[in-house]
C-alpha cells in the first residue's frame, strides 16, 4: 500500500505555464476527484490536529478552503475564511502582500475570531509562503494566536517556511516537492 504522500503525488498533476510563463501549476482537481483520497487525507489531518485544543480553523481563498472546512467540521470547531481583497461582505481587517506571481491584499470579517483562540491556518500549498503569512499577521491583528500551519503541499526549494517562523514553527504539509 502507498503511503497518503506516494498517493497525493501521484495525483497531483503539474500544468507547465499556468498561470503565466514559467510558473508550473500544481493542480490538486485530480485530488479532489478522488473522494477516497479525500476521506484519507481528512482522516490524516484529523489525527494530527484532534488533540492540540484548537479554537478555529482559517483557510486561506480559494483551495484553503476545501480542506479547511473538512478539517474544521471534523474538529466541530468554526471554520474562518481569509479571502481575496473585497469579497467579504462585513467589516474587514486587509493584509497585503507578495505572490508567487503578482501582489495581492487578504481580507478577514473582523469579528471571525476571539482573542487568544488557538488557530489553525490551511492552505493547499507554501509557496513563497506570502500568501500564509499575510493569514498569520491577519489573525494576530485580532488577538488570536497562530498554533499551526497546514499544508497539503510544500514547495521546499521556496523557502516558504522562513517568512512563517515568526508566526509558530509548527508547520506541516503532506507533500513536499
Ligand atoms: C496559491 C496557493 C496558495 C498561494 C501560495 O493561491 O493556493 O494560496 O498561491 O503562494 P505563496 O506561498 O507564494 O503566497 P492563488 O493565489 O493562486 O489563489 P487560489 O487559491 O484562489 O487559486
Ligand atoms: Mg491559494
Amino acid at each position: 500500500m502507498n503511503s497518503l504522500s506516494e498517493k497525493l503525488k501521484a495525483k497531483i498533476r503539474d500544468v507547465e505555464n499556468f498561470p503565466k510563463p514559467g510558473i508550473t501549476f500544481k493542480d490538486i482537481t485530480p485530488v479532489l476527484s478522488d473522494s477516497k483520497l479525500c476521506r484519507d487525507i481528512t482522516e490524516e489531518l484529523l489525527s494530527r490536529y484532534k488533540d492540540e485544543n484548537l479554537d478555529a480553523i482559517v483557510g486561506v481563498e480559494s483551495r484553503g478552503f476545501l480542506f479547511g472546512m473538512l478539517l474544521a467540521y471534523e474538529l466541530n470547531i468554526p471554520f474562518v475564511p481569509v479571502r481575496k481583497s473585497g469579497k467579504l461582505p462585513f467589516r474587514t481587517l486587509k493584509h497585503s502582500y507578495d505572490l508567487e506571481y503578482g501582489s495581492a491584499s487578504m481580507e478577514i470579517h473582523v469579528d471571525a475570531l476571539q482573542n487568544n483562540w488557538n488557530v489553525l491556518i490551511h492552505d493547499d500549498l507554501l509557496a513563497t509562503g506570502g500568501t500564509a503569512a499575510a493569514a498569520g499577521a491577519l489573525v494576530e491583528q485580532l488577538g488570536a494566536k497562530v498554533q499551526s500551519f497546514s499544508f497539503l503541499i510544500d514547495l521546499t526549494f521556496l523557502n516558504g517556511k522562513d517568512v512563517l517562523k515568526n508566526y509558530t514553527t509548527k508547520i506541516n504539509s503532506l507533500v513536499q516537492y
